[in-house]
């Protein structure tokens, strides 16, 4: 137990109050901790604003959230209406949803756009593995809850979007159709589904997702930020002052809130420019069929999944059964590799040979849908990897190779691309550059133990590089 500190009766009340408290709970411990004594580089860019950001959208989503659930209604009978009853007939109802369905599509982008800054700079590499690794949950977890969400409005895209990708699960060989079932609650989608997609959707992911976000940050702060230079400001040998504080670093408390308060003015600009002028933003952030009530007797035409999930929608699109010989192709290669280049020893060479050729019998006996759902899951997957997968010496792209940042370029246009392209119906030529687009994001991360250490890379300096504004 900590020592109990007396404070002179003489005090504000103030001052008693948080003495009180303070020996009670670690308030001021916590906040010095994390705010005013949490030193950050004092370096940061505008890709440092992105973290900040996920936390506002996170907090919009949640109170938004709270007052969607007072009046929808989660049953397949009334579920549409309700919806239309909130924006219609609850007084600034309209907004709240907006807020939510904007939301939504904000979340993404603010989430893209934080695990970008990570790859630029190096920030999944050691020590920062955990964070980065507890992020990839979070992404999961947001995938799922935004997956789950867009079934409640009971639309026309929200029904058919939910039967087509959890219809893939059936694909799963022995357990799959089962586990469809296990999904579903029913045959089809239906009102069973609905019920629980609902109760995950607004309490089961949520509370997993804000303790992947509390052990996010807490790791984070545990090891500190890393920077746009990718140079420790806190390790053994980094420049302090006489109280131990790192001379490259900055207190969080005022400055990067001072600092935060710009990102967060801006994003509320747009955010809200968006939310009155174009809430639906072309049908990419509500899709037009979804204000059609679902009905499981028509089909749509066109199924697409909303903008965010489209670069993976496009990766299960990719593969085809001739595809299937493309990535066999690629197994042959890794096991060839393998057995003749690599400096493993010669029995797990054989090993290795032999799982490649076991993986070849089985994606010859299974059916390309399948492979459609392994590629899928795998292209997020991988992500959880990416500290083991890149050997640069550096961190930052700052410091890599030139060609280096231009391969970075490319893999933003292809995951672009797929995206691009998942919203489309599908077509001879998009399906075509979607399976180059597929192996180039692979061939990125699987290779990248191999050419991330290629090329010419600059001196990192001892101190971060920066100049005053
Ligand atoms: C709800 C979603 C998320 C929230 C609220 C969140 C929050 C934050 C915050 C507040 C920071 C510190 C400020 C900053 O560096 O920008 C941070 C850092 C970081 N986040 Fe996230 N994050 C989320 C999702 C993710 C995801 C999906 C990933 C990656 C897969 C990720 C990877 C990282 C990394 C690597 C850092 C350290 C960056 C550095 O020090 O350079 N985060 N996050």
């Amino acid at each position: 137990m900590a020592e109990f500190k007396e404070i002179s009766p003489n005090a504000s009340a103030g001052a008693r109050l948080l003495n009180w408290v303070d020996n009670r709970f670690p308030a001021s411990k916590l906040y010095k901790e994390h705010l005013s004594e949490y030193y950050a580089p004092k370096n940061f860019n505008f890709w440092y604003f992105f973290g900040s950001l996920a936390l506002l959208v996170l907090v919009i989503q949640i109170v938004t959230g709270i007052f969607l659930v007072m009046n929808y209604k989660p049953d397949a009978a009334v579920a549409f209406a309700s919806v239309e009853y909130i924006m219609r007939d609850v007084p600034w109802g309209w907004l709240i949803r907006y807020m939510h369905s904007t939301g939504a599509s904000a979340f993404f982008i603010v989430v893209y756009l934080h695990m970008f800054r990570g790859l630029l700079y190096g920030s999944y590499r050691k020590p920062r593995e955990l964070v980065w690794i507890f992020g990839c949950a979070i992404f999961l977890c947001l995938m799922a809850e935004a997956f789950m969400g867009y079934l409640l409005p009971w639309g026309q895209m929200s029904y058919w979007g939910a039967q087509v990708i959890v219809n893939l699960f059936s694909a799963i060989p022995f357990v799959g159709p089962d586990l469809a079932l296990l999904i579903r609650g029913d045959y089809v989608v239906s009102d069973a589904t609905l019920n629980r997609f609902f109760s995950f959707h607004v309490i089961a992911v949520p509370l997993v997702l804000l303790g992947l976000v509390v052990a996010h940050i807490i790791a984070l702060h545990e090891v500190g930020s890393n920077n746009p230079d990718g140079v420790e400001i806190k390790g053994p040998n980094a420049p302090k002052d006489a109280k131990g504080h790192p001379l490259d670093g900055i207190p969080f408390h005022p400055y990067y809130t001072v600092h935060d308060i710009l990102g967060v003015s801006v994003f509320l600009m747009v955010f809200s420019a968006i939310i009155f002028f174009a809430p639906t933003f072309g049908g990419y952030f509500l899709e037009y069929n979804n204000f059609i009530p679902a009905d499981p007797f028509k089909t749509p035409n066109h199924i697409a999944p909303v903008w965010y999930f489209t670069p993976f929608y496009s990766m299960l699109r990719a593969i085809t059964s001739e595809m299937m010989y493309a990535l066999m192709a690629c197994v042959v290669g890794a096991g060839l590799f393998a057995a003749f280049k690599s400096k493993l020893s010669g029995f797990l060479k054989a090993v290795a040979v032999v799982a490649c050729a076991a993986v070849i019998a089985m994606m010859l006996s299974i059916d390309a849908k399948f492979w459609g759902v392994v590629v899928m899951g795998g292209a997020v997957v991988i992500l959880f990897f990416l500290p083991w997968l890149d050997h640069a010496p550096v961190k930052s792209i700052r410091y890599r190779p030139d060609w280096q940042k231009y391969l970075y370029a490319v893999f933003v246009v292809v995951f672009a691309v797929l995206g691009y392209l998942g919203v489309q119906p599908p077509s001879e030529i998009g399906g075509r550059v979607s399976q180059v687009g597929t192996l180039f994001y692979f061939g990125f991360f699987l290779l990248m133990p191999w050419w991330s250490q290629i090329g010419t890379f600059k001196p990192v300096p001892d101190r971060i590089t920066f100049e005053a504004h």
